[in-house]
């Protein structure tokens, strides 16, 4: 079989995952690199031995090459929209980080013209792919909660409660579009979304802790301008009532997501303690006995084989590329969806009122 070449634009923190998940896909090569410094391009770059003929400082050049299949878009939000529309006019299939885009109009553009091209392409909502949800999603699709009252989502971290971390792009609102609500928020609505249905109605409050940083050129302090923290409720789809949590300042936490839903026959609750695959967790509690013992059940998340399933976005996508099967559940269209739900929870803390997400995508 024909393997697959791909192409890496950005070589800091994510990259890292996507490079790895290559390398463990037998049909993948890692086969180029762009990062605009070369510092980050040379060290990235030589960890996976990437030949020094296909690094590159210009993404242009790597998408120009004809015999690169495919790109990972893996830099900050602030360039998604160009690298990844240069990517659909390259012909080539993608996997564009999230948030996709700084706005939503952005977003619709990409969707749009995506759609267009029938490319292979994927958003790293990379937390659908972890065993627990893909549980989550078969028990709550057999109907076995019944009909679904609430749901309750967090996402939380404690890293960013620290003044020494310097003005990073991450909180620039010029650079990232949002802060905790795109960067955290945008997995767990997603994978509301992905479990339950759409968002219906929005309304959110945000706060900045820290409301200043130093800059990296040392020229002194400069203004935080995306928010450290986002809590938000949400009207869902069949009447279902959700709140959300997403901060960065939960000392102690590391990377932690939780989800509870509710139904008329039965409770599930979701976890993630650290990060990474193989700490997810799924409990449920379904039937009247269990109930009213308060008793809950944790869901085995290996397979028949005994084995804990850490197929990965990566290894979903290259099985879409190659024809032999199509498991992914992120792509672009979820993207430009989670998209508006964002914008239309940033606008509901201008105005402090509730957002419709109608009023804000084209179905
Ligand atoms: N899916 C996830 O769980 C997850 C986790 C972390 C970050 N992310 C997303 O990944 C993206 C990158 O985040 P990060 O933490 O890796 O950031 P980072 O700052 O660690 O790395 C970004 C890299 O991109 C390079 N870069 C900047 N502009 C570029 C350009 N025009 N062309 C080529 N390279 C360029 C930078 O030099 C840097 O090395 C963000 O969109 C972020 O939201 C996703």
């Amino acid at each position: 079989m024909k393997k697959i070449k791909a192409g890496v634009i950005g070589g800091g923190n994510i990259a890292e995952f996507h490079l790895n998940d290559m390398v463990k896909n037998e049909n993948i090569i890692p086969y180029a690199l762009c990062d605009v410094n070369q510092e980050s391009l040379d060290k990235t770059g030589d960890r996976y031995n990437i030949p020094k003929e296909n690094r590159y400082t210009d993404y242009k050049e790597l998408l120009a090459r004809s015999d690169i299949d495919m790109v990972s878009i893996c830099t900050p939000n602030v360039t998604h929209f160009s690298i990844a529309m240069d990517t659909v006019k390259s012909g080539k299939a993608y996997v564009l980080e999230k948030p996709v885009a700084m706005t939503l109009a952005e977003a619709k553009e990409l969707y749009l013209a995506t759609k267009n091209t029938g490319l292979t392409n994927a958003v790293g909502f990379s937390y659908r792919y972890l065993p627990a949800v893909q549980k989550a999603k078969e028990i709550i699709s057999s109907g076995a909660l019944g009909k679904i009252h609430h749901v309750y989502a967090q996402y939380i971290e404690g890293k960013d409660d620290n003044e020494n971390i310097p003005l990073l792009w991450r909180y620039q609102k010029e650079l990232a579009g949002s802060g905790s609500l795109g960067d955290l928020g945008s997995h767990m609505l997603d994978m509301m979304r992905y479990l339950v249905g759409d968002f219906n109605e929005v309304i959110g409050t945000s706060g900045i802790i820290i409301p200043k940083r130093q800059k990296l050129d040392g020229s002194g302090l400069g203004d935080v301008t995306t928010e450290d923290y986002f809590h938000a409720m949400a009207t869902m789809e069949n009447d279902i009532s959700a709140t959300m949590c997403f901060t960065k300042f939960a000392w102690g936490r590391k990377n932690s997501q939780r989800l509870e839903i509710y139904g008329s026959r039965g409770g599930l609750i979701y976890t993630l303690e650290n990060g990474l695959r193989g700490s997810d967790h799924l409990k449920v509690c379904l039937g009247n006995e269990l109930a009213l013992t308060g008793d809950w059940v944790d869901m085995n998340l290996k397979g028949f084989d005994g084995v804990y399933n850490t197929k990965s976005q990566m290894d979903c996508f290259a099985e879409k590329m190659l024809g032999i099967k199509n498991t992914i559940p992120a792509d672009i269209e979820d993207g430009y969806y989670v998209q508006g739900i964002i914008e239309a929870m940033m606008n509901s803390t201008q105005s402090r009122t509730w957002h419709k997400v109608s009023d804000y995508i084209i179905k």
